[in-house]
């Protein structure tokens, strides 16, 4: 396999003295997506939040397409090519859909320049293009985490980072991102990892998974060897 894209090396991180991540390490290669598991308070939003930048890591190390970013800033973790969608919703409810999107570019000063991805964008979800002069808040609970996940790809991101993509979604809904990411991944080879609450549908949407558990490593494997793993099932996959 190709040399990972994100490597998180024992990392140990947390919020003011106190350790919450105690040695997590993963690694994401391209092309894969990858799904972090593990029940509420495991530290999941942490090991992303340490690769962010937005808590600092104490000890180990995260390294990203080559280069060292631990503790790099969130601003230069984006420029790196890391795009993030965070846990709670995000899109700017007063903003159309299209001014959402202006938004996951809003350094860039080359109007024509975003213009062109923002096309691309409605190329890759046809629901946003017809929906492209809505305000962001009226469009339904699915609809706006497509425009969050448009908007993480405005810049060209080499990875994707979804923080519960499925959360307050119904089923069917929840079975319609997972199909957008598959789709992604398949059509323009978009390497994602992601959180899911969602554990057995996140696992079988994802190559490669990992099992957090009180801020350490517990399970990892390919995403079917967790599925059918006894012990990831009973604890984790609410499965027999
Ligand atoms: N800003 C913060 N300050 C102090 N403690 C925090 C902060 N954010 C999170 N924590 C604590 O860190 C631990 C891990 O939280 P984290 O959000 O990473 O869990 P999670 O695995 O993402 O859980 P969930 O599935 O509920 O989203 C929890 O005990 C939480 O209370
Ligand atoms: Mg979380």
């Amino acid at each position: 396999m190709s040399a990972p894209l994100l490597t998180v090396d024992d990392v140990y991180a947390g919020y003011q003295d106190f350790d919450i991540l105690k040695g997590v390490s993963l690694v994401v290669h391209p092309g894969e997506i990858v799904c972090v598991i593990g029940p509420n308070g495991a530290g999941k939003s942490t090991v992303f939040k340490a690769i962010y930048g937005f808590v600092s890591v104490r000890l180990g190390t995260v390294h990203f397409d080559g280069h060292e970013i631990t503790n790099a800033r969130p601003q230069d973790v984006l420029s790196a090519g890391i795009s993030i969608v965070p846990q709670l919703r995000s899109v700017f409810p007063q903003m159309t859909v299209m001014e959402n999107l202006e938004m996951g570019m809003y350094l860039e000063d080359d109007q024509s320049r975003i213009h062109q991805r923002i096309q691309y964008i409605f190329e890759l979800f046809p629901r946003l293009a017809e929906r492209r002069s809505q305000m962001a808040g009226t469009m339904s609970g699915g609809e706006q985490r497509m425009l969050e996940i448009g908007r993480a790809l405005m810049l060209e991101p080499k990875i994707v980072m979804m923080d519960e993509p499925s959360a307050g979604l119904s089923p069917l809904i929840t079975r319609m991102i997972f199909e957008n990411i598959r789709r992604l991944n398949s059509e323009i080879g978009l390497t994602v990892l992601m959180i899911e609450q969602n554990a057995r549908q996140g696992l079988e949407a994802s190559h490669r998974g990992y099992v957090l558990e009180l801020g350490r490593n517990a399970y990892e494997g390919e995403a079917q060897a967790l599925l059918d793993n006894r012990d990831v099932r009973r604890a984790f996959l609410g499965g027999h």
